[in-house]
């Protein structure tokens, strides 16, 4: 590239990208509450056309942002949004993957502020996916709008947001296939995680897996009189319970056999390692209002949440569930109940284990049908090379401290296949906090970690096309 002509010069100017930061930020703020306010809710048909009204507001503020293609891919459920700016075809290529679907709003009643009219509180913005992932994916768009404007950006760029994270990312996974040498990059970005405190940077290096079911028990033919069949009869509700509660023994182990059997032990020195991330179990139970934890015996409050697999009901229901009372035995009763998964499991077998298992608990007085959801891998990331080793100067620019790589207790499900089908690493650049209330009412994202996530990303391409260079 010929240097005097290119609008890219060759050095990043800090003090630029501060004083852009500052002078535009109402406008950032402003636009991700424009965004905010659209509510795409994946997992409700209901909210169909507003997801697609978001996939085009997308697209428009990457081509505002000053991408030279963007389009709205249609899918046989939400779209996709892509985008890339090529500057030239010999540098390296930064590929941004986020999402604009949100979790659903509900329960309605516990938001201090509808969940889709956006309001600024103490420094933080409310709203349905304020940090996951409307706010934290919009950081890059404003940081790539940060180099272009400053002509600084320093490699290619290309942004995959989808419209189905929240509920899977079927239709992404079927795009990914079809598209690798569309999606070929160097390295992956990614921010929809957190970090430990904004005094405390700290990196996602793995992510769990994830396998989701909803069981159904049927009881008698029809619902009853729970006084002239009760006692007699197989309730569904109180059966479901009992099988439910034979999932876990006393110790909080999975009772399903065969569950651990793939699971890779994490050695004690990798244990210690995990544990040098700062954690006081006195404050997580104050935050949650909790008067103690539980958890498999043996493994420590953070280890329970991430080198861990685990069992949880997600809702359960059945019977009269309305006003006052109405005496009623069902004829069903319905859960949903996610397994997270660690590395080495495999999501379809443990759906195979579980739904084994959970048939031949059943009493015979009833049947049993388990419908299996989307799932995910579970995955760890490389630290060893780049990618990392440019996130973890980033942070260190733009925090003064060096991140601290941790476990995440939550998936990213398409993160283990661009591994698998692109043989692309992905980097889980994610600035929330645990406070930001993700999937709850209330869910918040810091202006501080927004404007912070926006400096660090621009500082990421920089150093990332650097040491690319010296390689
Ligand atoms: N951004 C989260 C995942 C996350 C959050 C990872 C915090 C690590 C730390 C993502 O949007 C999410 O919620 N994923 C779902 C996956 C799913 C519905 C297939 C999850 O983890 O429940
Ligand atoms: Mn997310
Ligand atoms: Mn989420």
């Amino acid at each position: 590239m010929n240097s005097l002509l290119s609008p890219y010069p060759k050095k990043y100017n800090m003090k630029q990208v501060k004083e852009y930061v500052n002078a535009n930020k109402q406008r950032f703020i402003d636009e991700l509450i424009e965004l905010l306010s659209i509510p795409s809710v994946s997992a409700d048909p209901a909210y169909k056309k507003d997801v697609a009204r978001t996939a085009e507001w997308v697209k428009k503020s990457l081509l505002d942002a000053g991408v030279d293609k963007a389009e709205v891919i249609p899918t046989a459920f939400h779209p996709i949004v892509y985008g890339e700016k090529i500057i030239d075809k010999k540098l390296p290529t930064v590929m941004v993957y986020g999402h604009y679907d949100v979790q659903p709003p509900d329960p309605l009643d516990l938001w201090t502020s509808p969940p889709f009219k956006p309001v600024i509180k103490n420094g933080k913005i409310y709203a349905r996916g304020a940090c996951d992932d409307k706010g934290q994916m919009y950081m890059h768009v404003k940081a790539f709008e940060l180099m272009m404007r400053n002509k600084m950006l320093p490699c290619n760029v290309k942004f995959l947001i989808e419209g189905e994270e929240e509920v899977g990312s079927e239709s992404l996974g079927v795009f990914v296939k079809k598209n690798k040498a569309k999606l070929q990059s160097d390295v992956i970005l990614i921010s929809d995680t957190d970090i430990i405190a904004n005094d405390i940077p700290s990196i996602n290096v793995g992510l769990r897996g994830l396998s989701y079911v909803q069981v159904e028990v049927t009881g008698p033919n029809r619902d009853l009189h729970s006084g002239v069949y009760g006692g007699a009869v197989p309730n569904p509700i109180n059966i479901l319970c009992e099988m439910i509660a034979s999932l876990k023994d006393k110790d909080g182990h999975i009772t399903i056999p065969g569950f651990y059997k793939d699971v890779n032990k994490v050695s004690d020195k990798d244990r210690k390692e995990l544990a040098r991330a700062p954690f006081s179990l006195k404050e997580y139970k104050k935050d949650l209002g909790i008067d103690d934890v539980i958890g498999e015996k043996g493994y420590t409050t953070p280890e329970r949440t991430s080198i861990r697999p685990t069992l949880d009901v997600n809702g359960i229901w059945g019977g009269y569930t309305g006003e006052g009372s109405k005496t009623v035995i069902a004829s069903k009763a319905y859960a949903k109940i996610s397994m997270r998964l660690v590395p080495n499991q495999s999501p379809d077998k443990t759906i195979a284990l579980f739904t084994k298992h959970f048939t031949k608990i059943a009493p015979k007085s009833v049947k049993v049908k388990v419908i299996p959801f989307h799932g995910g891998d579970p995955l760890l990331l490389d630290t060893k090379f780049v990618g990392y080793a440019a996130a973890e100067k980033a942070m260190i620019t733009s925090f003064g401290k060096k991140p601290i790589p941790v476990r995440g207790g939550g998936s990213i499900p398409i993160v283990a296949l661009f591994k698998k089908e692109l043989k692309t690493d992905s980097i889980l650049f994610g600035f929330g906090l645990n406070s930001d209330n993700i999937h709850s009412p209330n869910e918040s994202y810091g202006i501080f970690n927004y404007l912070k996530g926006i400096e660090t990303i621009s500082l990421f391409h920089q150093y990332y096309a650097e040491m690319r260079k010296k390689k």
